[in-house]
């Protein structure tokens, strides 16, 4: 028998997986497909209980001590009944899946980072190029079932659930700094009147550094911004915090500082680009 799929929260990530198991896997809607989202006018209010295999793609959006409101996905977690495989696609700190799965052991609880552009996230969520499963022990055995059911990948992995949700930060934290590193240079070429330009293609033509995130205008102004990279810099700077690696904590808020610099010189604030 078929699996049947729920898709929780259905916006820049979660519209993509369920556009993929209608179109692509033909699940049918209210059969074996199950939306929901709490915004009422997305009007997505399948019974999502229906469901055996749920992803969740709520917010997770910064709360005012800079880490990760999980108040969302606990709100999911209480809407679940039964024995549920639940795959969690927000992005959430390390060790948020296995403290969930401490609390709610009856599902077998997944992490699956999403790593899409919002701009592209259909294209980029049916062709990824890395797909990976996190698991706890409890859904250790469901990790390659997950892995089956979504779009192939050049590279795959079934790894533990709090790998895989540091690859996340570790991913969009990379690309903050690597925009931050990329504006100091652009600054002192302006200084020295050198030509960012030409240094970004040779620059690019590194494979180990590679063609994104070198343009210190990206979206029309200077530093990093969108929805996820402020977000997901704060968060990882709490974590840090919180295990207690205060200089690395440091290290990471002088980016983050260091952006805000850039956006104030420009009359810009944090709030101005956090549009997607
Ligand atoms: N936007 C991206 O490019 C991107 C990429 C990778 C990961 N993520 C992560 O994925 C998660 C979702 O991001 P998004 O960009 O899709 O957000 P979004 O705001 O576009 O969509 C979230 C949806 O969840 C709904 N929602 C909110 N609370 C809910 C609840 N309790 N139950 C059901 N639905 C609820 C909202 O109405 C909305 O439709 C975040 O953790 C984000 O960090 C985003």
């Amino acid at each position: 028998m078929q699996q049947k799929i729920g898709v929780i929260g259905i916006g820049m990530v979660g519209a993509p997986v369920a556009r993929y198991f209608e179109e692509i896997r033909g699940l049918k809607r209210k059969e074996g497909l199950f939306l929901f989202d709490t915004d009422p006018k997305k009007n997505f209010s399948d019974d999502i209980n229906q469901a055996d295999i749920v992803f969740v793609s709520v917010p997770t959006p910064p709360a005012s001590d800079g880490s990760s409101d999980l108040s969302a996905l606990e709100s999911v977690f209480k809407k679940l009944v039964e024995n549920k495989i639940v795959v969690i696609k927000s992005t959430v700190p390390p060790g948020t899946t296995e403290n969930f799965q401490k609390k709610y052991r009856m599902h077998k609880i997944l992490f699956n980072p999403e790593f899409l552009d919002a701009k592209f996230n259909w294209e980029q969520f049916i062709k990824p190029n890395r797909q990976i499963i996190g698991s706890t022990a409890e859904s250790e055995d469901v990790s390659g079932l997950i892995l089956s059911l979504l779009p192939d990948a050049p590279f795959k992995s079934e790894i533990g659930a709090t790998e895989a949700e540091l690859v996340k930060y570790a991913s969009n934290v990379h690309y903050a700094r690597k925009v931050n590193l990329v504006n100091v240079i652009a600054s002192l070429a302006e200084k020295l009147g050198a030509n960012y330009a030409d240094i970004r293609q040779a620059m690019a033509a590194d494979y180990r550094i590679g063609n994104s995130h070198l343009d210190p205008n990206f979206g029309g102004y200077r530093g990093f911004g969108g929805h996820c990279l402020p977000k997901d810099t704060l968060a990882l700077i709490a974590s840090l915090e919180a295990a207690g690696l205060r200089e690395e904590a440091d290290l990471i808020k002088k980016d983050y500082d260091y952006n805000g610099k850039l956006l104030k010189e420009q009359g810009l604030t944090w709030e101005d680009i956090r549009i997607k």
